[in-house]
């Protein structure tokens, strides 16, 4: 049985950290959700680590639809939240109430996370009045990478820490069950968490937070390049993939893959005949 949303907020009161991870496929939805996560994110970060593109800004509806049933198909007790593309509720609450619904009727998500304070608060209002579970997205917001010019730590002048702190009350109060963090001071982290009865989900945004999320690939060491300041490598399994890779094809062209243990044969009888009948020909195996 998949955690509910109300977990969330029962975990943050008991003091108990909530540890979270992205997936994009089945084979990683297998493995996020074996490690106990209470929470798989389908985030349009899988833009950027698997389709490829420069930034999130790309990512369509139908993308998420595609990776986010992959995710649920791979997974069984995790709460599964899909990222709502840039352009999916920004033009209207009715849009987004027609994406979001998508998500959790033809991907099978139960609840989606947007990007945005106060300009969203009444798209999330609407979402949650219809009965879709969302998640805030407030600090660094990659899809407004080109009007942040660039992907720069938020919050750190008083009144963009004062406008973060407001923008989160108002997602609070709009009905959002939990507020991702991303990249802002620690202290605005801490600020937040302490201010907000619903459960406060960093990455970037320091020790405070009632949670944590990170990006699967990039803690495992399979994205292009160093992990970002505030990830950490669990496992670097671009070495042990790029190793194990390089062996296949030295085994190949020498020869020795595949080997006996790799083949399948003939039985005794069967050989015999098919020997007869192809007449003179000799057999080499
Ligand atoms: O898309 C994403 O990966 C995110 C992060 C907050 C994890 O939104």
């Amino acid at each position: 049985m998949r955690v509910r949303t109300l977990k969330f907020g029962e975990m943050k009161q008991a003091g108990e950290r909530i540890p979270c991870l992205t997936a994009y496929d089945y084979p990683t939805a297998r493995l996020a959700d074996a490690s106990g996560v209470p929470l798989i994110l389908v985030g349009d970060s899988l833009a950027n680590v698997v389709l490829g593109y420069e930034s999130t800004v790309p990512v369509t509806m139908d993308e998420m639809l595609h990776h986010t049933k992959a995710v649920v198909r791979g997974s069984e007790n995790a709460l599964i939240a899909s990222d709502m593309p840039f352009m999916s509720y920004q033009i209207s609450p009715e849009e987004a109430l027609r994406n979001a619904g998508r998500l959790l009727q033809e991907a099978g998500a139960q609840a989606v996370k947007l990007e945005g304070g106060a300009a969203i608060a009444p798209t999330v209002k609407r979402l949650v009045d219809a009965g879709i579970p969302v998640i805030g997205h407030l600090g660094l917001t990659p899809q407004s990478v080109h009007q942040l010019g660039g992907y720069r730590v938020q919050g750190r002048s008083l009144s963009g820490a004062r406008k973060l702190v407001h923008d989160a009350e108002l997602l609070e109060e709009a009905g959002a069950f939990a507020v991702v963090l991303e990249t802002v001071p620690a202290e605005v982290g801490k600020a937040v968490t302490e201010r907000l009865g619903i459960p406060t989900i960093g990455i970037g945004a320091g020790a405070h937070c009632d949670g944590e999320i990170q990006v699967l690939h990039e803690i495992l060491g399979l994205i292009d390049g160093r992990p970002r300041k505030h990830a950490k490598l669990y496992a670097d399994l671009n070495a042990v993939i790029s190793d194990a890779l390089s062996r296949y094809v030295t085994e190949v062209r020498g020869g020795t893959f595949p080997g006996d243990e790799q083949s399948f044969s003939l039985d005794d009888g069967v050989l015999r005949d098919l020997l007869g009948g192809l007449g003179s020909r000799e057999w080499s195996s």
